[in-house]
């Protein structure tokens, strides 16, 4: 197995999800004021320190994702985030990225940006550190949504940016995320999903990536927020895998996004998601499924990031509970824990 494949199999190692704390300034700034957080850099910093340093993180954290921000900044005692990552066994991500922007020709639909610069950019967050990169295209389910044209633009950015990760030594995680905001059934949203991975599979082949190499992280398979189902964590599992079907069997691993679920829920479904066989190891890369409930713990009071830490090991102990066959939704009524 190549360095690039090693790194790929750690992020997927089996009892591990990946953190994703990578919100971009103006997404991560308006949490925090949700939050009666002021959206300061330092307060963006002192957020992210006291999520990576909570103790034993890495007994169920395999690597962070951060934004270019939070990679060029510093913890308390002076080294900047790679450093301490590495030093807490950690890998260290990096979101890059540019954003989405409205698709010209493709009204309502958006593409995700970055490309321009990109191979010189993923150099220097390799020297400075990062292992793995992350790109996230979005697709909604509406009325003749998606596209096939915001399918094909998405999927060639997906497809150049992985390309390049591998050129410059990361792992490219590919992050293609079927939203759950509309009134689509699960049904719907099995479909849209299978097409779009299958989309991006094509084009990562024709980029002659390395699957073993590749993490994806797609959304989870559920019904639209407003459709009025709900669909059971057994369901959720079945629809779900059945959209990995276009994925090659060499493909290092998948780890979900939990993409607005509330955290017990996305636990659940991951649990549930375990219960069936498959060929890739199937984890979770949370973002709000894992940090929401230590942002409102921690408010920005240096005296609360042990209240933080607290909620924010707690999901990540539920998470390997549902990664190792242990999870039930009665745990949650349980006092805390440590991860595994
Ligand atoms: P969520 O789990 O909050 O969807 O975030 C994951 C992510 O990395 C979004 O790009």
């Amino acid at each position: 197995m190549n360095d690039l494949a090693a790194t790929a199999s750690a992020l997927v190692a089996p009892g591990k999800g990946i953190l994703a704390a990578d919100e971009s300034v103006p997404t991560m700034s308006v949490r925090l004021e949700r939050a009666w957080v002021a959206p300061t850099e330092e307060n963006r910093r002192a957020y992210r320190e006291m999520l990576v340093t909570a103790p034993g993180l890495s007994r169920g954290i395999s690597g962070v994702i951060l934004c270019d921000e939070t990679l060029r900044q510093r913890v308390a005692g002076g080294r900047p985030f790679p450093a301490a990552l590495a030093g807490l066994g950690l890998l260290t991500g990096i979101k890059v990225d540019a954003g989405t922007r409205p698709l010209a020709g493709a009204p309502g639909e958006l593409v995700t940006e970055g490309l321009d610069g990109l191979p010189p950019r993923l150099r220097e967050y390799s020297d400075l550190g990062a292992a793995f990169a992350k790109w996230r295209a979005v697709f909604t389910i509406g009325a003749g949504a998606p596209s096939g044209m915001a399918l094909r633009a998405n999927a060639e950015a997906l497809g150049r940016y992985a390309a390049a990760c591998q050129e410059a030594g990361l792992v490219p995680i590919v992050e293609p995320e079927v939203l759950m905001a509309g009134t689509h059934s699960l049904s719907q949203c099995e479909t849209v999903t299978s097409l779009v991975l299958l989309q991006v599979v094509i084009t990562l082949l024709d980029f002659g990536v390395d699957f073993e190499a590749i993490v994806f992280k797609p959304n989870m398979t559920l019904p639209g927020l407003d459709s009025g189902q709900r669909a059971p964590p057994g369901q959720v599992a079945e629809a779900s895998l059945a959209t990995l079907g276009s994925m090659p069997a060499a493909l290092a691993g998948v780890a979900f996004l939990s993409g607005g679920q509330l955290p017990e829920q996305a636990t659940e479904n991951l649990a549930a998601l375990q219960r069936i066989p498959h060929l890739w190891p199937l984890t979770f890369s949370f973002g709000r499924a894992l940090v929401d409930p230590a942002l409102a713990a921690w408010r920005g009071a240096p005296g609360r990031a042990v209240a933080g830490q607290d909620a924010l090991l707690r999901r990540v102990a539920m998470n390997v509970a549902a990664l190792t066959g242990r999870y039930t939704p009665e745990l949650e009524l349980e006092p805390a824990h440590g991860p595994a």
